[in-house]
């Protein structure tokens, strides 16, 4: 495996990062997870720009240009054989002495993995997947934006344990408000009435880009859309529920804290997003080099 460290690529046994890295230390950086199909990049300059807004919310110096990242990724996946791949972005503080203050650390690090596609069992598009509502609640917004997609994940992990210990595929965090926000590492759909529904950005949660391809093509089909606040007892009452990211894509989901959604299978507006999602993907694919400028 070549990975991309700071400038140059290097082999992943060399690929070493300092114990006094602020990304070890403090969780202090941000990260993305983008998706190749075929040698092409999910929403790059999406993904890009993502990133550059949560180093911006942190005030990280990003050591690449706009420009820099897409022959970049090309190069990773040209190195490490892949052409449908899992690729990461993280950015760290780097390294420097113990202490809070971001000074302490001239140069950020930077790390760019490529690696093969994790894949689902097919049982899971088939039929759904099982979540629990969590006990954790969503960090608040006014103390660690989920908008900042930090290397400080621990709100979300200590979600995804009670998920694992529940025997569920993954956790709804509610906010403070007791309000839907988003599962660990996923946005979430609902359907009511025949509407599709999501938590707006004001419940606190990370704006995916999958979330928005989902409802652009809502609205593509003339789907009546919905951002709002939803409480546990409207999911539990949905029609249709289904998750989004950008490795797992639309993820309909069977049952919330074992209550059955919809009828065992995935829904007639689930199956319509997820077959409108194949079809167009092509579009939402970048690869020409230079493209983001
Ligand atoms: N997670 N919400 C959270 C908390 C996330 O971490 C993610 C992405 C999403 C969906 O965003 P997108 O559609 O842009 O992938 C929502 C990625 C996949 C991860 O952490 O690896």
């Amino acid at each position: 495996m070549w990975i991309y460290l700071n400038d140059r690529f290097v082999e992943q046994d060399k690929a070493r990062v300092s114990v006094l890295d602020h990304g070890f230390l403090y969780g202090d950086g941000v990260y993305e997870t983008l998706r190749a199909y075929d040698g092409r990049i999910f929403m790059l300059r999406q993904h890009v720009e993502r990133l550059e807004r949560s180093a911006q919310m942190i005030g990280l110096r990003l050591p690449l240009k706009r420009s820099d990242w897409s022959p970049l990724l090309a190069e990773a996946l040209r190195r490490n054989s892949l052409t449908d791949a899992y690729l990461r972005l993280t950015v760290s503080r780097g390294e420097g002495a113990i202490g809070l203050d971001p000074a302490l650390c001239p140069t950020p690090t930077l790390v760019i993995l490529a690696q093969p596609l994790p894949t689902y069992p097919a049982r899971y598009y088939d039929e759904g997947v099982r979540l629990i509502i969590s006990q954790t609640r969503r960090n608040l917004a006014e103390a660690l934006s989920p908008q900042i997609k930090s290397l400080n994940f621990l709100n979300n992990i200590l979600a995804k344990r009670e998920a694992t210990a529940a025997k569920a595929f993954d956790a709804v965090m509610l906010n403070h408000a007791g309000h839907v926000a988003e599962c660990t590492t996923s946005n979430l759909f609902l359907v009511r009435q025949g509407r599709l529904c999501t938590p707006g950005t004001d419940c606190g949660i990370l704006d995916g880009i999958t979330r928005n391809v989902v409802l652009h093509l809502a609205g593509l089909r003339q789907m009546q859309t919905e951002e709002g606040a939803y409480t546990p007892d409207d999911l539990l009452a949905a029609e249709e529920c289904f998750l989004t990211n950008t490795t797992m894509e639309i993820m309909p989901v069977r049952s919330v804290n074992d209550h059955p959604i919809g009828g065992g299978k995935p829904g007639p507006i689930t199956q319509a997003l997820h077959h409108a999602f194949h079809a167009r993907l092509p579009e939402f694919l970048q690869s020409e080099q230079g493209s983001l400028d």
